[in-house]
């Protein structure tokens, strides 16, 4: 057996010395010949450890350079430099793995996240990727604990599709198809998808609510948690091509009920990153104080990120409705100075970005809640309010990200959803196996959808949304 080590968290969090150690991990730095700075990912601070001068072959010391996987042995002794309180003093030192100092791309120095993310795959071994992944990792592990404490079942929904679940996003197209125009035709010129792979035309999925709703119509409480595509042409630093959604799908449970469970689970989980990844977010905190400084001071957040992410977790996030959000928006000294790009005039808009993070960040100052949008601006599922206008809709807007969450209540009455698909253009004999549900003992029920990467952004403060994902996609970028 070869993996016999201790990892360096374990080593740092005990106070015990006078023991034997092995570590395994990556230099991240050796000064003077001397001490090595070293790193296995458990946690963000380095382990010292030292090799005694003379005591080691220079050939081996050589080869101790930035970058290089090394496993070293020896006694784990109080240490007499600042900022650790151990340190292992080397009897042994291996060398697993060389790396080129002269040609290792990162140097123990600051390297601007532009850089990095060209070359994604070394960044983990940076201390702001390793926290923000370790932070990724609790989060996604704090979301299946939310749920499974409250008895929900982990669907699984399908990657690929034949539908569109909301009937307006840009997909992926999935073919077996050869591309070089020689691909079967129908006789009027369009491609037979017949003689595709699926003997029908397929693309990757959008979102897993449909079938979700499925699920929830037989095990009450569902969730999925997996990967969704949009071919939007969107390169801002909220966009991704592939990200990640968690959607639970709630039967029995009405737009409040839906609510509730959406502010619950979003405090859950930050509470639970708060608690098992201090020194990861203290120190993300410390970066994003620095990239802060930077900026003028009008443009600075008010709060720090730790003082955020406590605020959060500790109050109520404002409820209202479209409606007056509207009101608000319309009234505001920036709408009346034409600040916006996008001026508010009238009721029924579709809300920008710009409007959302006035209201989240200098209006309300906290999360919001909006609900019951026109229906005009939302998906054919919603469930239709009694004013005729309005549906069941509601979208959480989170400070420095806008929307985090789009949820509703879903129509579950089968006359006005059909109607509804109709008057959208929605091909209901597609749908069919949708439509069940509400033929077939359908009751009221509700979901949201949460966009992992801009909760991974809130909580970590990254301001770009292709740092908070391993290897991001977005257009004219599938790298790795
Ligand atoms: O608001 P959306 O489009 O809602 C749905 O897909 C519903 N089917 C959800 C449901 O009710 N089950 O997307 C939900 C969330 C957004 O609020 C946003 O956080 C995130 O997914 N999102 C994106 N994140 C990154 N890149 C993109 N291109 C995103 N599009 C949506
Ligand atoms: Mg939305």
């Amino acid at each position: 057996m070869f993996n016999i080590r201790t990892k360096v968290k374990a080593l740092l969090l005990n106070d015990a010395t006078n023991y034997e150690a092995t570590v395994m991990g990556w230099v991240r730095s050796f000064r003077n010949n001397q001490f090595i700075a070293l790193n296995d990912g458990s946690t963000n601070d380095n382990l010292q450890v030292v090799a005694t001068l003379g005591n080691f072959d220079e050939t081996i010391l050589k080869r101790v350079t930035t970058g290089a996987c090394i496993k070293a042995s020896g006694q784990i002794v109080a240490s007499l430099g600042k900022g650790q309180k151990v340190e292992l003093l080397a009897s042994s030192i291996e060398i697993l793995g060389d790396s080129d100092a002269e040609k290792f791309p990162l140097q123990p120095k600051k390297h601007s996240l532009e850089f990095l993310r060209e070359i994604a795959h070394l960044r983990f071994r940076t201390n702001t990727f390793g926290a923000v992944f370790r932070v990724r990792n609790s989060l996604a592990f704090a979301i299946h604990k939310f749920f499974n404490e409250r008895g929900f079942v982990y669907m699984h929904t399908p990657i690929i599709t034949g539908s569109d679940a909301e009937g307006a996003g840009e997909m992926f197209q999935v073919t077996t198809l050869p591309l070089d125009g020689s691909a079967p035709k129908n006789d009027d010129g369009s491609i037979n998808f017949k003689e595709d792979f699926f003997g029908r035309s397929t693309n990757l999925t959008v979102s897993g609510q449909l079938e979700g709703e499925l699920a929830a119509m037989a095990f009450s409480d569902i969730y999925t948690f997996g990967p969704t595509f949009r071919a939007e042409n969107s390169n801002t630093t909220r966009h991704l091509a592939e990200f990640w959604m968690i959607e639970p799908e709630v039967a029995f449970n009405d737009l409040e009920d839906n609510m509730n469970l959406a502010e619950d689970f979003i405090k859950y989980i930050i509470r639970y990153a708060m608690e098992h990844n201090k020194e990861d977010l203290e120190f993300l905190a410390q970066r994003l104080a620095e990239e802060e400084k930077q900026k003028p001071q009008q443009e600075r957040a008010e709060m720090g990120l730790m003082e955020k992410l406590e605020f959060v977790v500790n109050n109520n996030f404002e409820r209202l409705t479209y409606t007056e959000a509207i009101e608000i928006l319309k009234d505001s000294n920036h709408n009346k100075k034409k600040k916006f790009q996008y001026p508010v005039d009238k009721w029924g808009i579709d809300l920008q970005s710009e409007h959302e993070r006035y209201l989240v960040e200098k209006h309300f100052k906290k999360p919001v809640i909006l609900s019951n949008y026109p229906k005009e601006i939302k998906a054919f599922y919603m469930r239709q309010n009694d004013d005729g206008k309005t549906v069941a809709a509601m979208d959480i807007l989170a400070p420095g990200i806008g929307e985090i969450v789009g949820g509703s209540q879903r129509e579950e009455r089968y006359d006005l959803l059909l109607k509804r698909m109709e008057e959208m253009h929605i091909p209901a004999e597609e749908m069919d196996w949708f439509l069940d549900t509400r033929r077939f003992g359908g009751c009221p029920h509700a979901g949201f959808g949460l966009g992992f990467e801009r909760m991974v952004q809130f909580v970590t403060g990254m301001t770009n949304i292709r740092d908070v994902i391993p290897f991001p996609r977005y257009p004219k970028n599938a790298a790795f």
